[in-house]
């Protein structure tokens, strides 16, 4: 049975204490939960060796980092590596957010790069894909996220995809307040998992997470996690408070 989990992504927000704050609350609200959930958390990257050591007794709450450099070491001035972040007891890895595609000009190449340097280090990824509105409203989205997945992740064998979990978010609904509707969400869900099982067969795709982002938050995230293809969600704005972020993992279905 595939994972359901909850990330928050928490983006270039909270300094060092109010992250810790954050930390600490949700340490203390997370409920238990069976092995087949999990809550991730991935703030900015000083904040994690604390967010580690505050983590440590939590088996349920996973320490995710929001990037990674696509070369293993090196002169690389101000960035950060994979091995650097398994060794600060990082499990995830967000790669290909699309702040990251569009902001730091980060293409399939560069994230197939990057995806390597995660595995080979012994975390997981979360690979984010997703289209701008332009394709939305010209129809051709299928296309457009079926290219990502390609160019990101099916340099893969299938061993390799099962440290990998899928994160759909279309960037018309990421911090607008506009979610797709859950019949928009469960549509591309069930398309990125037709396309892995084209590429990996059924038995993978059925096995695989894809979590939704964009708006997500206590108010419709039930909605969304009912849909038979989502497996959780990839959240920003609303994993900033531990109430709102508790409220959403709340709502991650019993079954
Ligand atoms: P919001 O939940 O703020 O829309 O952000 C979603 C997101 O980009 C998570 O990675």
């Amino acid at each position: 049975m595939r994972k359901k989990i909850v990330a928050g992504n928490w983006k270039m927000n909270l300094n060092l204490p109010e992250g810790l704050e954050l930390i600490n609350e949700i340490y203390n609200g997370a409920p238990e939960l069976n092995k087949n959930k999990e809550i991730v958390i991935a703030p900015p990257f000083i904040h994690i060796t604390q967010a580690a050591s505050q983590l440590s007794n939590m088996e349920h709450v996973h320490l995710g980092a929001q990037n990674c450099h696509h070369e293993a070491a090196g002169a690389y001035t101000g960035e950060v590596s994979a091995s650097m972040l398994k060794s600060a007891e990082v499990e995830y890895v967000i790669l290909g957010h699309s702040e990251r595609r569009q902001y730091f000009h980060e293409d399939g190449t560069m994230l197939a790069k990057k995806v390597n340097q995660v595995l080979s280090n012994g975390m997981k990824v979360i690979f984010c894909c997703g289209e701008p509105l332009e394709i939305r409203d010209a129809g051709t989205e299928n296309n457009y996220v079926g290219t990502q997945i390609e160019e990101g992740l099916f340099h893969l064998n299938a061993d390799h995809l099962a440290n990998v979990v899928i994160a759909y978010e279309p960037i018309w609904a990421i911090g607008t307040g506009r979610t797709a509707s859950s019949a928009q969400a469960q549509d591309m869900h069930a398309h990125i998992r037709s396309v892995i099982s084209a590429q990996y067969g059924p038995d993978v795709a059925a096995s695989i997470s894809i979590l939704y982002g964009g708006s997500c938050k206590p108010s419709n995230a039930a909605e969304l996690f009912a849909c038979p293809d989502v497996d959780g969600g990839l959240i920003g704005g609303a994993a900033l408070k531990a109430e709102e972020f508790l409220a959403i993992v709340a709502a991650i279905p019993a079954n």
